[in-house]
């Protein structure tokens, strides 16, 4: 199996994580924010790990774009649906989601209470990432 195939099989794979942390760390503000808590160890190691999965998933994504042959820059990018998913849109709203994710991270850290603008931004994320997935190559129909 060559190095190409390995970082998609396991960007693939990732992307799971990424979902089942993004879902899990908006339910966690929620409950946060509805019982009025203050970000406690565990609240920050949660958002901490979420932003490690993501950043994770952002540098092996990097790495694909290099390596895709999906994600090739010609005369023809723009004009075909599939090569501006992978070349464009998909990169560009994935990083968005990330750094959405970053600064919620980073507020949580600096601030004494859960405010509702993290739960905005991290379902922000969802929304990029539910809305980016190649959903007709994922998952596991390639
Ligand atoms: C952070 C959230 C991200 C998620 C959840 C995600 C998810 C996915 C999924 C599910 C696929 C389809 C894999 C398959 O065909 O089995 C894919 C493909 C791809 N992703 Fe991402 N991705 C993310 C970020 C990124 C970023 C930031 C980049 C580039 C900088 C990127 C570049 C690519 C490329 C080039 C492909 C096409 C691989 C190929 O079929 O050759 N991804 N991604």
């Amino acid at each position: 199996m060559d190095f190409y195939t390995i970082l998609k099989q396991f960007h693939s794979g990732w992307a799971y994580l990424i979902i089942t942390a993004g879902l899990v760390l908006f339910l966690t503000l929620s409950y946060y924010v509805v019982k009025k808590k203050s970000p406690g160890k565990s609240l920050l190691r949660l958002s901490f790990f979420t932003t490690l999965i993501f950043h994770i998933q952002l540098v092996f994504g990097a790495l694909l774009y290099i390596l895709s042959p999906y994600s090739k820059w010609n005369e023809n990018t723009m004009s075909d649906d599939i090569t501006r998913l992978y070349a464009v849109e998909h990169p560009l709203m994935m990083f968005a989601a990330v750094m959405f994710i970053t600064i919620v991270n980073s507020r949580l850290k600096k601030s004494s209470e859960v405010k509702i603008s993290n739960m905005v931004l991290v379902a922000a994320a969802i929304a990029c990432i539910l809305a980016m997935i190649p959903w007709h190559a994922w998952p596991g129909s390639n």
